[in-house]
């Protein structure tokens, strides 16, 4: 399986989520491939927010070794799964799409955890809540390798 996700900056909730993902993937020997992007290219190259590198820290993951990039429209052709954490990502992304199939390849993260209802990882980029972003994101990680990794093996 290769998942991307996908955030504006990619400096706080998709690094997040990259890590935890491939955490998760790794613990279990799984062989999925997992990146991350922002839909805006505005910190390509950096490194992802100190603020994201202590909170995936505490729960021993390391993702300081990310580095930003923009979405790119081959990326629906390199991952099978493209999770947005808003709204506005799931637009920008979705204008990107050539096809249904691009389309139907992206989905809102918590979607995952809250089916249909379209709910927003938050941007903590200026109001802060890492913690619970993380356990947001942490959660939705679960069960995306709980329903994937199932048809995998
Ligand atoms: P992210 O957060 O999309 O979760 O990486 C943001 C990072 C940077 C900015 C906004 C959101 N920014 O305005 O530079």
């Amino acid at each position: 399986m290769k998942v991307l996700m996908v955030c504006l900056g990619n400096i706080c909730r998709s690094p997040l989520a990259e890590g935890i993902l491939q955490n998760l993937s790794n613990e279990q020997g799984l062989g999925w491939e997992v990146d991350s992007a922002g839909t805006s290219g505005w910190h390509d190259g950096a490194q992802p927010d100190s603020r994201s590198i202590a909170v995936a820290n505490t729960h021993n993951i390391d993702i300081s070794r990310q580095r930003s990039r923009k979405f790119l429209v081959s990326d629906f052709d390199d991952f099978d799964l493209i999770y947005v954490m808003d709204s506005s990502n799931f637009v920008n992304v979705n204008k990107l799409a050539r096809s249904q199939a691009d389309t139907d390849k992206v989905d809102l993260l918590l979607n995952v955890t809250h089916p249909g209802m379209n709910k927003a990882v938050p941007d903590p980029y200026y109001e802060g809540g890492f913690e619970g972003v993380y356990q947001m994101i942490a959660e939705a990680c679960d069960l995306i390798v709980k329903k994937y990794a199932i048809a995998k093996v």
